[in-house]
């Protein structure tokens, strides 16, 4: 079996390293902080004290972190993983970034004949558990196809969407679609209430309709239950519109439903719910109702 490196073990990457470790692979692992780590090493992971260190002892490297900057500096920065891969060895990035990053890494690992994937990926921490997520991949086409084992064993919904880059636009695409859901869906909830339906029965009925969505099926309960616990961070989707807008912005693309909603979470992080779910955003609409 293959030696695998993942870098990152936060909501998404623990459940997704440990679905590797159940799948048979040698896991060699690193995160900032330390806690994670020791969980997996409990379960049979290899501890690695830089992203370098990770990089000399894998033929595969993960990365699964937060932001462009974090990307940048764990794989091309001092101590990085550009620094301790060798020629075959195959980098891929599952983080939601920029493609112009995912470009711009490409074009440093391949003058050391090192492979460069964005794969990042679509569906909750339940989906990073069960294996289930979307997986969206640039990169060269040999390159995915040496990783896609790997791929199977985190996702059952995988795509192979073209060159450098492809991946990363395909998720950005895929996270206007999430955030205006989620907007539409807080709004029909408060309605439901200011009308005095039985909020869980809308979202039963508008489930089986043309308004149904993840955002509303999978989020709508957590919004009636005041369950704000973070599946996906509201931080983690105010850095997506922002990368969304950049992108829009260097493609004279008008996108007018992301600028709203652009706002409105950052709005919300503002106020102090960064690091709660993305549910949370009823609660700002609930005060700009009067609801609060
Ligand atoms: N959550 C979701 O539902 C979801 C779904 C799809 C895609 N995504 C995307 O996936 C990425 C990760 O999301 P997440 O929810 O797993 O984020 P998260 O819970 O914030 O986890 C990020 C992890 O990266 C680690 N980290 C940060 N900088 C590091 C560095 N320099 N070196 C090593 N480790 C570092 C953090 O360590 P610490 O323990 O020190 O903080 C943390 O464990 C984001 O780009 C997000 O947008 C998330």
């Amino acid at each position: 079996m293959s030696f695998v490196g993942f870098i990152g073990l936060g909501l998404m990457g623990k459940p997704m390293a440990t679905r590797l470790l159940k799948a048979g692979y040698c896991l060699v692992v690193h995160n900032r902080s330390p806690k994670p780590v020791e969980e997996l090493v409990a379960l049979g992971a290899l501890p690695a004290s830089s992203p370098r260190e990770v990089a000399e002892r894998s033929e595969f490297v993960i990365t699964m972190l937060p932001d462009n900057p974090d990307v940048r500096s764990v794989i091309a920065g001092a101590n990085g993983v550009i620094e301790g891969a060798r020629e075959g060895t195959v980098v891929i990035d599952m983080s939601t970034v920029s493609p112009y990053l995912a470009q711009e890494l490409n074009a440093m690992l391949a003058a050391k004949s090192v492979d460069f994937l964005d794969a990042p990926v679509s569906g909750s921490t339940m989906a990073a558990e069960a294996g289930t997520l979307t997986i969206m991949v640039g990169g060269r086409k040999e390159a995915y196809e040496r990783a896609l084992p790997l791929f199977r064993a985190m996702g059952d919904k995988i795509f192979y969407m073209g060159g450098p880059g492809m991946g990363a636009y395909t998720k950005l695409c895929n996270q206007i679609a999430v955030s205006l859901n989620l907007l539409a869906a807080c709004e029909a909830l408060l309605l439901a209430k200011k009308a005095g339906l039985d909020q869980q029965k809308v979202i039963e009925v508008l489930s089986t309709g043309a308004g149904s969505s993840w955002q509303l099926a999978t989020l709508g309960p957590r919004m009636i239950k005041r369950d704000f616990r973070p599946g996906f961070k509201v931080q983690h989707l105010r850095k997506d519109l922002r990368i969304v807008r950049e992108i829009a912005e260097h493609l004279g693309l008008p996108l007018p439903g992301v600028g709203l909603v652009a706002e409105l979470i950052k709005s919300l992080e503002q106020r102090g719910h960064g690091a709660d779910g993305t549910q949370s955003l009823i609660t700002l609409l609930e005060e700009l109702a009067g609801m609060g």
